[in-house]
């Protein structure tokens, strides 16, 4: 049974950031095979969309270092999209060798993430991406934009709104057909997230990407999608996290996501029981269990 609620859209999709996302930050590196499988059990459950690996420094991300070999083993499925991580032109060779049809760049909203993240300045971070989204648009691929520390950054505390739109649209005005607004240390609350997609005057290529460290992240993204945002980033049993920023633990759990829009009566097109096995199933291979409450409250069941 579904109960509407007013303002919210008909349909949602749900970008899954598990594989990438998640992955980047388990401590243990995990086998290739178990890459490829989960992948190809999120297409099951009816993902559209799943960012797959990130071709990264190897040495930043020693995790996702077996991108190439992933994609060649992925059963590519029609109407699944499967994006990837690029920051700069030798990431983008490394794609586009392989035959990448969308790519995703990560920018940041303040300085010292930007250090931290990208070894670049929050200027210079332009200068490695905006050759990377021209060519990747000469070759015909679309370029997705992430913002990290949209709401508040460890060293720097709150992100002032403009610094956040001012990025954003500079990566949208080089030709990025979205811009992921991301809470990569989870501090947003609902009001500040209406505050940010009303500064970049309404929800137009905007996603939302909310990491759930202080307990936010449905809360914010039921703000969002009041405010008209239609894609939202989640993780198969909440896994994730950067590396290279403190405290960014675990992303909104997708099927906590789920539940919430069936809820609602949006449809996502996706399966809720193969979802939670597939949570249950990487649980058991991540040596720990999932920490998504609907994961817990279905298994218990
Ligand atoms: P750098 O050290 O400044 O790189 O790193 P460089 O351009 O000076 O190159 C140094 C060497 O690295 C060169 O080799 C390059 O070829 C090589 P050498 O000539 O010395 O032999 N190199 C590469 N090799 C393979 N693939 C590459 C690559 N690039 C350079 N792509 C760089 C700059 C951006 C590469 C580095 O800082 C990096 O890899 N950072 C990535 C960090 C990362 O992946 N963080 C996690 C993802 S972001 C995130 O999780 C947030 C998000 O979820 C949203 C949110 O939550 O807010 C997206
Ligand atoms: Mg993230």
């Amino acid at each position: 049974m579904a109960y509407r609620m007013e303002g919210l859209p008909e349909r949602v999709t749900v970008y899954e950031v598990g594989p990438r996302d998640g992955l980047q930050n388990e401590s243990a590196i995990v086998p290739v095979e178990v890459k490829a499988e989960f992948i190809d059990r999120l297409a099951d459950a009816g993902h559209t969309v799943v960012e797959a690996t990130s071709f990264v420094h190897p040495k930043w991300v020693p995790q996702l270092a077996d991108a190439a070999e992933l994609l060649g083993r992925l059963d590519r499925r029609p109407g699944v999209r499967y994006p990837v991580l690029v920051p700069n032109e030798r990431g983008l060779d490394r794609a586009l060798e392989l035959g990448v049809t969308e790519i995703a760049i990560f920018a940041s909203a303040t300085e010292t993430f930007a250090a931290k993240n990208l070894n670049r300045t929050l200027e210079s971070q332009f200068d490695m991406f905006e050759p990377v989204v021209a060519r990747a648009l000469e070759h015909g691929l679309d370029v997705r934009a992430y913002v990290s520390m949209c709401f508040g950054d460890p060293w720097e505390g709150p992100t002032p709104i403009e610094q956040v739109v001012a990025v954003g649209e500079r990566l949208a005005g080089v030709g990025c057909y979205q811009l992921s607004l991301g809470d990569t240390i989870g501090v947003g609350t609902p009001g500040h997230v209406t505050a940010l997609i009303g500064a970049f005057g309404g929800p137009d290529r905007l996603a939302v990407h909310f990491h759930d460290t202080y307990g936010q992240a449905l809360g914010n993204t039921l703000a969002a999608l009041k405010a008209g945002v239609t894609t939202v980033d989640a993780s198969t049993g909440g896994i994730g996290g950067c590396p290279y920023a403190e405290s960014a633990t675990g992303n909104l759990a997708t099927e906590d996501l789920v539940w919430m829009l069936r809820g609602l009566g949006i449809e996502t097109g996706l399966d809720l029981d193969k979802l939670v096995s597939t949570s249950t199933w990487l649980a058991e291979r991540l040596g720990r269990p999932s920490s998504s409450r609907v994961v817990q409250a279905l298994a218990k069941g």
